[in-house]
């Protein structure tokens, strides 16, 4: 059912497009960076199976991270396995060239980096204007001061809590602090935070408590299970939320 300012956005022009309603509840969004690369659609199933809420898919072009993985042919492959919410995190550059044919691949959300060009404004405009709801990522480096004007035009801002470009990576904690600023400068607007990179049950407590709602976790999902034995992913997930929630109790 829809609600929030999130209604009112010229979304889901695609078919097979869901719904994203908005909510501060913590979100897992298992990356699939760390999935089986010959079994995409079966792993997909068994994240949403075992409980991910959203289904996070790294884009990168080998130029703005030194990794290249999936294209909009991929991403259109993908959409009919996944029944939550296509999270499409594009560390890619140029970017604008390549939006709209993300968006017709199915995205629901789509994510651009602040550094990946000059122009971020009209960025997060053609993001909206193609359907999508509009990402901003921050790499660990970046402040928060070109994040003001933008607020208007984002649904999502992700706050890189590793180098963009890899799996496995270790949690960067100087970023729990700019978490925390901007959950002040996001006030009542209907804005997720989200975090992406060495999110463990480790880590997840400290950027829940700082503000962000929907964690991104690509290993620390993944390790132990498989599509044979889906049920470790289900364990991790629970995993993390409950750390996550127990963060947020501390608040
Ligand atoms: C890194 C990607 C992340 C990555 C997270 O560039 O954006 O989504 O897959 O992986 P973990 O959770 O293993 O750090
Ligand atoms: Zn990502």
């Amino acid at each position: 059912m829809w609600q929030g300012a999130w209604y009112h956005a010229p979304c889901f022009l695609f078919e097979g497009r869901v719904a994203v309603a908005f909510d501060r509840s913590i979100k897992i969004a298992p990356s699939i960076l760390s999935a089986d690369f010959a079994n995409f659609g079966q792993e997909i199933r068994a994240i949403e199976a075992q409980g991910a809420d959203w289904v996070h898919v790294d884009v990168m072009d080998g130029h703005f991270v030194p990794n290249i993985t999936f294209g909009p042919p991929a991403v259109k492959a993908f959409r009919p396995h996944v029944s939550t919410v296509m999270d499409v995190h594009l560390m890619i550059a140029p970017v604008d060239p390549y939006i709209d044919a993300f968006a017709e691949a199915g995205s629901d959300i789509i994510t651009a980096h602040l550094e990946a060009g000059p122009h971020i404004h009209r960025t997060l405009q053609a993001i909206r204007a193609a359907g999508c709801k509009a990402g901003l990522s921050l790499n660990p480096g970046t402040g928060l001061e070109d994040v003001a004007y933008l607020l208007d035009l984002v649904d999502m801002v992700l706050v890189m809590t590793v180098n963009p470009g890899f799996g496995g990576q270790k949690f960067i904690a100087s970023q729990v602090d700019k978490v925390r600023r901007l959950r002040q400068m996001i006030g009542d607007r209907p804005i997720h935070i989200q975090v992406d990179g060495g999110i463990t049950p480790e880590t997840a407590p400290l950027v829940a408590k700082a503000g962000a709602d929907v964690l991104v976790a690509g290993s620390a999902v993944f390790k132990g299970g498989s599509v044979e034995n889906p049920a470790p992913y289900g364990e991790n997930i629970r995993a993390i939320r409950d750390a996550a929630q127990s963060g947020l109790q501390s608040a």
